[in-house]
C-alpha cells in the first residue's frame, strides 16, 4: 500500500490511467489524500473493487463514518446515500420507470430528439459536441421523463457541474445549498400543478407502509435522477466519440459495421467511462481487502476506471477495441446500487453515436478547438467541451 497525495500528481485529471496502473502494480488498495478532508482508501484492483461494491460491510450511509460529518442538505436524502430497507424503499418507487421494457418505449422520442439536435448542428460544419448533442440529449430525455420540461437547464447545469466536479469544497457547498432550494421550488410548483408524470406520481405516492415520501426525500430523488440522468450520459457520448476519433481504425470499423454499435458502447464505458470512481462507502467494521485491513468507519472509493483497465481482467486493457467484448465492466457499478439508469444510458449512447456518425461522415476533432478542459475531481471523467468539425 502507498499513500498518495493526488494534489501532487501532475496531469492526473487529464490522464489518470498511468497513475492507476502504477498503483495497481503495487497492490489493490492504497490510501490517498485529496483536497477533501481526511484519508480515503482507494481500491484499484478489478476483483477487489467488484467485491467491495457488493459487500454490505461497506455502508453508503454517511452516518456510518467516523471522520466525516454528514451534510444535512435534503439533496443527500437519496437512495445512493442509503443502505438496506431505506435504500430498497426508495429504489422500488422508481425502478419500474427504468426497466429495459419501459426504456425501449422511449426509443422513438430519443431518436427524434437526436435527429432534431443534429438537424440544428450539421449545417454549421463544426460544433462543440457537448453543447450541441451530448448535453441536450440526456437532459431533455430525463426532464421529460420526470416531468420538468421547463427546468432552467443552464442554471441547473452550472449547479450540477459544481457538485459533481467541484472546483473547491466551498463552491461545492454553495452549489449544494442552491440546488436544494431550486429543487424545493420546482417540487412546490409541481405540487400546485400536477401532471401525468413521474414527479407528480412521486408526490402522490405512498409506499407499502402507507407513508408518503418526505419533502427531503422528494428533493433527494429529484436531485439524484436529474443529476445521475444527465452528467454521466453526457460523458459517455463525449468520451466515447473522443475514443473513436483518437483511434481512426476503430472509427472506420464502426462506420463499416454499424451493427457493432452495442459492443462499441460497452467498450467506450470500459475504456474511458464517465464515472471514474464510485461514490463514497464507509466501513461498518474492519474489512480485509487484498491482504490489508481497512479499519471501521473509514471512507472508501472504488476506482471503477482503474478496475476496468486491470490486466488481470482484460487483455491489453489500454487498447480501445470495440470487438473485445467488454462485458463485466464496472462503469455502471455493481451490487445493490448498480446503476438504475443503465438501460436508458445505453440506449441514448447507442442512438447518439450511431446517428452522429451517419450524419457527419468526415467527423474529426477541430484542430482550432484549443486544449481540452477536463472536469476536475475524481467522480466524473470528461471534458467541458469537445470541438469537432466534419
Ligand atoms: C453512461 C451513463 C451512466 C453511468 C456510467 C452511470 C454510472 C453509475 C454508477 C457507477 C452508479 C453506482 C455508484 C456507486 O455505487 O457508488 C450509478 C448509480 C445510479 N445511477 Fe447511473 N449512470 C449512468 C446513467 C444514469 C442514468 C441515465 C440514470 C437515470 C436516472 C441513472 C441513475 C442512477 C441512479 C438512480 C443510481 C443509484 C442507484 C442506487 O443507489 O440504487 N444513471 N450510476
Amino acid at each position: 500500500m502507498s499513500v498518495v497525495d493526488l494534489r501532487e500528481v501532475p496531469d492526473f485529471t487529464a490522464n489518470p490511467y498511468p497513475h492507476y496502473a502504477k498503483l495497481r502494480a503495487e497492490g489493490p488498495v492504497h490510501t490517498i489524500r485529496t483536497s477533501d478532508p481526511g484519508r480515503i482508501w482507494l481500491i484499484v484492483g478489478y476483483e477487489e473493487g467488484r467485491a467491495a461494491l457488493a459487500d454490505q460491510r461497506f455502508s453508503k450511509d454517511w452516518r456510518s463514518s467516523d471522520s466525516w460529518t454528514a451534510s444535512s442538505n435534503p439533496i443527500n436524502a437519496n437512495m445512493l446515500e442509503m443502505d438496506g430497507p431505506e435504500h430498497a424503499r426508495l429504489r422500488k418507487l422508481v425502478a419500474r420507470e427504468f426497466t429495459a421494457r419501459r426504456v425501449e418505449a422511449l426509443r422513438p422520442r430519443v431518436e427524434q430528439i437526436t435527429g432534431e439536435l443534429l438537424d440544428a448542428m450539421v449545417p454549421a460544419g463544426r460544433a462543440d459536441l457537448v453543447d450541441a448533442l451530448a448535453f441536450p440529449l440526456p437532459m431533455t430525455v430525463i426532464c421529460e421523463l420526470i416531468g420538468v420540461p421547463d427546468l432552467d437547464r443552464d442554471r441547473f447545469r452550472l449547479l450540477s457541474n459544481a457538485i459533481v466536479a467541484p472546483l473547491s469544497p466551498e463552491k461545492e457547498s454553495e452549489a449544494v445549498h442552491a440546488m436544494g432550494t431550486y429543487l424545493d421550488e420546482l417540487i412546490e410548483d409541481k405540487r400546485r400543478a400536477p401532471g401525468e408524470d413521474l414527479m407528480s406520481a412521486l408526490i402522490q405516492a405512498r409506499d407499502e407502509e402507507g407513508d408518503r415520501l418526505s419533502p427531503e426525500e422528494l428533493v433527494g430523488m429529484a436531485f439524484l435522477l436529474l443529476v445521475a440522468g444527465h452528467e454521466t450520459t453526457v460523458n459517455l457520448i463525449s468520451n466515447g466519440v473522443r475514443a473513436l476519433l483518437d483511434h481512426p481504425e476503430q472509427l472506420a470499423l464502426l462506420r463499416a459495421e454499424p451493427e457493432l454499435i452495442d459492443a462499441a458502447v460497452e467498450e467506450m464505458l470500459r475504456y474511458d467511462g464517465p464515472v471514474e470512481n464510485s461514490t463514497f462507502r464507509f466501513t461498518r467494521e474492519p474489512v480485509r481487502v487484498g491482504g490489508l485491513v481497512i479499519p471501521a468507519g473509514e471512507a472508501v472509493l472504488v476506482a471503477l476506471a482503474s478496475g476496468d483497465r486491470d490486466p488481470g481482467r482484460y487483455r491489453d486493457p489500454d487498447t480501445f477495441d470495440i470487438r473485445r467484448g467488454a462485458q463485466g465492466h464496472l462503469a455502471f457499478g455493481h451490487g445493490t446500487h448498480y446503476c438504475l439508469g443503465a438501460p436508458l444510458a445505453r440506449m441514448e449512447g447507442r442512438i447518439a453515436v450511431r446517428a452522429l456518425l451517419e450524419r457527419c461522415p468526415g467527423l474529426a476533432q477541430d484542430p482550432d478547438g484549443g486544449e481540452l478542459d477536463w472536469l476536475p475531481g475524481m467522480l466524473i471523467r470528461g471534458v467541458r467541451s469537445l470541438p469537432v468539425r466534419w
